[in-house]
C-alpha cells in the first residue's frame, strides 16, 4: 500500500560550483519540501532532477552540459521525468538553454527560486518554464534552508547576495545581480536554529562579505539615498560579526569571501578579540602585477594589498591566509607573472585556489581585451604558481609540528576508518587516531607530522 509520503513526487538536486550554490540548493530544497516534493537520494528514481549550475569558467559549463547529456537515456525511459537548470548558467543563457539543451524543462535564475512551485505547475501541463529575473531585494532571508548532505556539524549561512565589484573577468555580477544584504534578525534566527540543532560551526557566505551593510533593505549601491535614520542605525560587517560572536560563544564562526579593499581594521580587531571567530582569511588577489590588477578592475594596488597583509599579521599573528590567483589574464607578460610569484613569496599563503584565465562571454574582459596568452603559457604559469604554493603550504604546515591545535571533529578520515578528521582555526585539515571523542567535539590535538595539505596529529 502506498503511504502519503510515497505519493509525493521525488526530486534530486545536483550542485556545482561555489559554496553559495550549495547554500542556495538548501533553499531550493526547503521550497520543494514545502510544496509536496520529497528529496530522493538517487536521481534514477526521481521525477525531477535539478542541476544547480556554475558559469565561472568554461570548463564548469562543459562538465554540466555533459551531465545533462547523460540524462538523455533516463528521460527516454521515463517520459514523466522533468529536468531543471538552476543557478548561474540558467541566468547566463536564459531561454537559449531550452533550445541548446532540448530536454531541459525548467530554467530558473538565482533570484527566482520562490517561483519554482509555480513553474513546476507550468511544466506539468506541458509548457517549458523560465524565470531568470534578478531582484533588488531577494535574500531568501525567511526561508529555513533544508540542510543537504549535512554532517550536522558545520553549516553555511548566507549574508549577502550578488556583487557590485565588476572584476572584468567575472560573470558573477551578471548572473547574481547587484549586491544586497540580509536582515540581521533573520541571520541570527537561522544561527539560533542551527545551534539548537547541535551545529558547532557556521560559515557566513557572500561574494563580498566585508561589504555587508544592512540599512533596512535594498541594494548596497542605493545606501547613499537612505534616510539619516537608516544610515545611523545601519549595521556593517564588523558589527554583524561581533553580534554573532557574542551571542553564540560555543559556535565557531568562519566567513568568506573577503575583498581586499573592503576589509576594515574593525573586522580584524573583532576577529582578534573573539576566540570563537576562526583565524583564517580568504583574500583573493588574482595577480601580483598592478598593471594586471588594473585591467581586471580590482580596486587596490599590490602595495595596498601587502599593507593589508602586514596589518593582518600584526593584529592577528596566528591568522591563516589563503588566495585565489588567475594565470594568463589578457596582456599578462612574463614579468607580470614573475610579480605574482614574487607576491606569493612575500605573503607565503597557507593555501589557495589557482585557475587559468577562462574568457567568459559578456564580461568586460571579453568585450575589451584579447585573450592573448597562449594556452601552453597559461598552463605553464599556472603550474609554476601551483608548485610554489605547494612549497609554501608544506613549509607553513611544518611550523605546526610540535604544537597543539584546537580541532572540531568532523568525520571519519577518507583514508582510514581508524582516524577522525577535522579543521583547526586556520582552516587546515587535521587527521588523528580515533579515541573516545565524537564528531562535533572540540579537542586539542598535538601535531606530529604534515603533508602540504594535511596536519597529522595524535590525540
Ligand atoms: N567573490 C567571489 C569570487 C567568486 S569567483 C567569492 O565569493 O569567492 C572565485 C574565483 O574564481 C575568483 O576569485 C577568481 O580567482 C576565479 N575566477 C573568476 N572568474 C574567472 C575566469 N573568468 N577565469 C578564471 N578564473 C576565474
Ligand atoms: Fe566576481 Fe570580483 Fe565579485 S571575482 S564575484 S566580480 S569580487
Amino acid at each position: 500500500m502506498l503511504t502519503a509520503v510515497d505519493n509525493k513526487k521525488k526530486y534530486t538536486i545536483i550542485t556545482y560550483g561555489c559554496q553559495m550554490n550549495f547554500s542556495d540548493s538548501e533553499v531550493v530544497s526547503s521550497i520543494l519540501n514545502n510544496n509536496g516534493y520529497q528529496l530522493s537520494d538517487n536521481h534514477i528514481n526521481s521525477d525531477l532532477i535539478l542541476l544547480n549550475t556554475c558559469s565561472i569558467r568554461e570548463k564548469a559549463e562543459i562538465t554540466i552540459r555533459k551531465k545533462l547529456q547523460s540524462f538523455k537515456k533516463l528521460k527516454k525511459k521515463n517520459s514523466n521525468l522533468k529536468i531543471g537548470v538552476l543557478g548561474c548558467m540558467a541566468e547566463r543563457l536564459k531561454e537559449k538553454f531550452l533550445v541548446e539543451e532540448k530536454m531541459v524543462d525548467l530554467v530558473v535564475g538565482p533570484d527566482a527560486y520562490r517561483d519554482i512551485p509555480n513553474l513546476l505547475r507550468d511544466v506539468e501541463v506541458g509548457n517549458n518554464a523560465v524565470n531568470v529575473i534578478l531582484s533588488k531585494d531577494e535574500t531568501y532571508g525567511d526561508i529555513d534552508p533544508s540542510r543537504l548532505k549535512s554532517n550536522g556539524i558545520s553549516a553555511f549561512v548566507s549574508i549577502t547576495r550578488g556583487c557590485d565589484n565588476m572584476c572584468t573577468f567575472c560573470v558573477v555580477p551578471f548572473t547574481r545581480g547587484r549586491e544586497r544584504s540580509r536582515d540581521p534578525k533573520s541571520i541570527i534566527k537561522e544561527i539560533l536554529k542551527l545551534k539548537n540543532e547541535g551545529y558547532s560551526e557556521i560559515t557566513l557566505l557572500g561574494q563580498n562579505v566585508d561589504s555587508y551593510l544592512w540599512y533596512g533593505g535594498g541594494l548596497k549601491k542605493d545606501f547613499k539615498h537612505a534616510s539619516e535614520l537608516q544610515k545611523k542605525s545601519s549595521l556593517c560587517f564588523s558589527k554583524l560579526l561581533e553580534l554573532i560572536a557574542v551571542n553564540f560563544k560555543n559556535i565557531r564562526i568562519r566567513f568568506t569571501t573577503s575583498n581586499p579593499q573592503d576589509m576594515t581594521d574593525d573586522v580584524l580587531k573583532v576577529m582578534a578579540k573573539h576566540k570563537n571567530i576562526c583565524k583564517h582569511i580568504h583574500l583573493p588577489v588574482q595577480s601580483g602585477s598592478d598593471k594586471i590588477l588594473s585591467l581586471m578592475n580590482r580596486k587596490h594596488t599590490i602595495s595596498e594589498y601587502k599593507e593589508l597583509i602586514n596589518k593582518i599579521r600584526r593584529i592577528i599573528p596566528n591568522c591563516g591566509i589563503s588566495h585565489d590567483i588567475i594565470s594568463g589574464f589578457p596582456n599578462e607578460s612574463e614579468d607580470d607573472h614573475k610579480l605574482t610569484l614574487e607576491l606569493m613569496n612575500y605573503v607565503k599563503y597557507d593555501f589557495g585556489f589557482m585557475f587559468k584565465y577562462s574568457e567568459r562571454p559578456g564580461t568586460p574582459a571579453y568585450k575589451k581585451l584579447d585573450d592573448n596568452v597562449p594556452e601552453k603559457i597559461k598552463q605553464r604559469r599556472l603550474q609554476e604558481i601551483i608548485d610554489l604554493q605547494q612549497k609554501h603550504s608544506f613549509n607553513n604546515l611544518k611550523d605546526y609540528v610540535g604544537t597543539n591545535c584546537e580541532v572540531l571533529v568532523e568525520k571519519e578520515s577518507k583514508k582510514s576508518s581508524q582516524f577522525w578528521c577535522g579543521r583547526n582555526s586556520q582552516n587546515i585539515m587535521v587527521v588523528f587516531p580515533k579515541k573516545n571523542h565524537k564528531p562535533g567535539d572540540f579537542i586539542s590535538i598535538k601535531i606530529i607530522n604534515n603533508t602540504s595539505t594535511t596536519l597529522i596529529g595524535k590525540s
